[in-house]
């Protein structure tokens, strides 16, 4: 790989440390500071002159902070002339902010996508969006990735038999069918409904047979567990076996530690496109790195070449 050069955003050294390893490189030097005035400073160590550049942000709370120092580090590299400046954002920022469907909301995900740019990323590279159109909300390249295939094959090493997928609204089905079509298995849909814009759901019923059976639920994201939380009750009220549940994004914010080491759960597997520090990696929470996915990805962009390839089950089979 030529002139390529990968800097992590402070929260993202260890994902950004992962992602050199697979390429066999040294992560390029960066001071990122915070100043006793709250303000952010960013100083970019070494030449990034005319070279393909990838700035590493992995957005944990407090998100708005990550936002200013993704945005502040863009505009250090633009201003030290790179070539290229592709902005790696695992999980993004304000994606559930996705659409105007009640008067008098923004779309916060599209002003996300609006100030990356205007900062001067060249190209974004994501992860399992909430809403794939917001891919198009972006003018430059945005890459979207997915954490698909790291657990369907952390679940097909499982072996588990007699499975039900379960999709946790209507909303999920259509992702729901294609992991039972992966793993050859019916599908569930629970019915959960959101009636204000707090962080609650309810979930009422199950379409669909889960009595005896293993499920697993997969979501793209778990933030305060209520949606999970909701899906395990009515599955363990409907005498499901035992339930599992996956997700690319685990950002397990408020009581969602407590809840899930509560709950019926057998297990919970999410990415590490959020990191997941220490205290938060209970027994039943299982962490999978999704880094060499976005190290290959990075490869390929580097060199020019297809990223779709690494779309594939043998893909990660294979690696
Ligand atoms: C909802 O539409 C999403 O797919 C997730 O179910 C939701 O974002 C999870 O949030 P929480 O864990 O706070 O219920």
């Amino acid at each position: 790989m030529e002139k390529i050069k990968v800097f992590a955003c402070p929260t993202a050294e260890e994902f950004t440390q992962e992602i050199c390893d697979y390429l066999k490189i040294e992560p390029g030097k960066i001071n990122s500071i915070k100043f006793k005035n709250d303000n952010n400073f960013v100083q970019i160590l070494e030449t990034v002159r005319e070279q393909d550049v990838y700035i590493i942000q992995t957005c944990m709370p407090p998100i708005n902070e990550r936002i200013m120092e993704l945005l502040i580090t863009i505009d250090a590299v633009k201003r030290a002339s790179a070539k290229n400046i592709n902005v790696v954002l695992p999980y993004f920022p304000y994606s559930r902010s996705d659409k105007k469907d009640q008067p008098r909301i923004p779309i916060t995900a599209k002003l996300m996508a609006q100030i990356i740019e205007a900062a001067g990323a060249t190209r974004v590279i994501t992860c399992d969006l909430h809403n794939p159109a917001i891919q198009a909300y972006f003018n430059i390249n945005c890459d979207r990735l997915t954490g698909e295939f790291v657990l369907e094959k952390y679940f097909m090493d499982k072996k588990i038999d007699d499975m039900v997928i379960i999709a946790t609204d209507a909303g999920s089905a259509k992702k729901a069918y294609k992991y039972s079509k992966f793993f050859n298995c019916p599908i569930a849909l629970v019915d959960k409904r959101r009636d204000a814009n707090d962080d609650k759901a309810k979930s009422t019923t199950v379409i669909g047979d889960v009595k005896g059976k293993n499920t697993i639920i997969f979501d793209d994201e778990i933030s305060t567990g209520g949606t999970l939380m909701e899906t395990v009750n009515i599955l363990d009220k409907f005498g499901a076996k035992n339930i599992y549940a996956a997700a690319t994004h685990g950002i397990l914010v408020g009581d969602a530690i407590e809840r899930i080491k509560n709950s019926p759960i057998k297990e919970l597997v999410v990415t590490n496109t959020v990191p997941v520090p220490e205290e938060k990696r209970i027994d039943k929470i299982k962490v999978l790195s999704i880094a060499p996915t976005f190290a290959e990805a990075i490869k390929r962009i580097n060199e020019e070449r297809a990223v779709g390839e690494i779309f594939t089950i043998d893909f990660f089979e294979n690696n």
